[in-house]
């Protein structure tokens, strides 16, 4: 028997739980002669913002042993061009597109969510919250409880759209972060986003990155993203998308055990680009080998 691999996430329904994590799939398009886009549950967008950006300096990337490092500066089309150029794409596939998007200050946030609720062919919004407040002495808004709430607050009276909030691993206490985004409206909670990290060149003394910070990614951080997803799916009660170091489908089948209804693919991507198509199909078969009938059965099913 065919399992049934089907989710529902805060309303969007999905045919699988693998989806494309933000900044590691382009707008979809880019990738869609490599990885069939009708295999995997959703696609999430580059990080959109109001006017275009050009990013960070090089270098901007570099591996590290078990990950690698980022620090692209969010560099994308900008909105308008997203809606000219881009979301035109979306229509010729049946698959829910998600927009990722942040701002520098509560307004910014709250003009993108009103832009990108307008448009048909964003099924869900998903609100990277790892950026600094300008209004508030540069505070990273995902990183404050109460920056967090007043931003995901003022988002959510913007858009009748699931509003997923991307949390960052760069805190103290992630539960208290979750608790904050789903008080203030929150449908859906995803995490983690890249925690920051730095390589240095010993030769050259100096750090590798033109920026010499980045966003750590990739399998090494694998457990500290599945730890955060435990302690979060204990503590909300809106689903939650499992992300962090997924490169096979056993990572994505431990995230949903420890309480993920979906999961996003990032690095991996990198490496293949079919990647999440591949581990959608490699967890339906392990669904099949293993006698389980339905993928919903598995969500939060850990054993402690
Ligand atoms: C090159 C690169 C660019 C990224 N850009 C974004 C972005 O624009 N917005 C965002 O919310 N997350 C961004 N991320 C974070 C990923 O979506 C994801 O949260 C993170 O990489 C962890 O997953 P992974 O270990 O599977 O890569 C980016 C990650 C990478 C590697």
């Amino acid at each position: 028997m065919k399992p049934d691999m089907s989710v529902n996430l805060a309303g969007i329904p999905l045919r699988n739980p693998v989806m494309t994590a933000s900044g590691t799939f382009g707008y979809g398009e880019e990738f869609s002669d490599y990885c069939d886009l009708e295999s995997i549950g959703a696609f999430v967008t580059k990080g959109l913002s109001l006017k275009p950006r050009a990013g960070n300096p090089t270098p901007r990337i570099v591996e590290t042993p078990g990950g690698m490092l980022n620090a692209i500066g969010l560099q994308n089309v900008g909105i308008d061009a997203f809606i000219s150029k881009k979301v035109p794409f979306f229509r010729s596939v049946d698959t829910p597109a998600i927009a990722n998007y942040f701002g520098n200050t509560v307004e910014e946030y709250v003009e993108m969510t009103r832009r990108l609720d307008a448009i048909p062919e964003v099924a869900a919004l998903e609100i990277n919250i790892s950026c600094p407040n300008v209004k508030q002495g540069g505070i990273v808004f995902g990183t404050d409880p109460d920056c967090a709430a007043s931003v995901v607050g003022a988002c959510r009276e913007a858009t009748v759209k699931p509003l997923i909030v991307k949390l960052s691993p760069n805190v103290t206490d992630i539960v208290s972060m979750a608790r904050a985004c789903e008080d203030a409206g929150a449908d859906c909670l995803s995490l983690i986003n890249t925690l920051t990290g730095m390589a240095i060149d010993l030769n050259r003394r100096r750090p590798v990155l033109a920026n010499i910070t980045g966003g750590f990614s990739g399998p090494a951080f694998k457990p500290i993203a599945l730890r955060m997803v435990w302690q979060v799916a204990r503590a909300v009660k809106v689903p939650i998308i499992g992300i962090g170091g997924i490169m096979n489908a056993t990572d994505a089948l431990e995230f949903i055990l420890a309480g993920a209804t979906a999961v996003q693919v990032g690095t991996a991507s990198f490496i293949s680009p079919n990647a999440a198509q591949q581990i959608a199909a490699d967890m339906e078969a392990w669904l099949a080998a293993n006698n389980v009938a339905d993928i919903k059965d598995l969500i939060g099913a850990l054993e402690v």
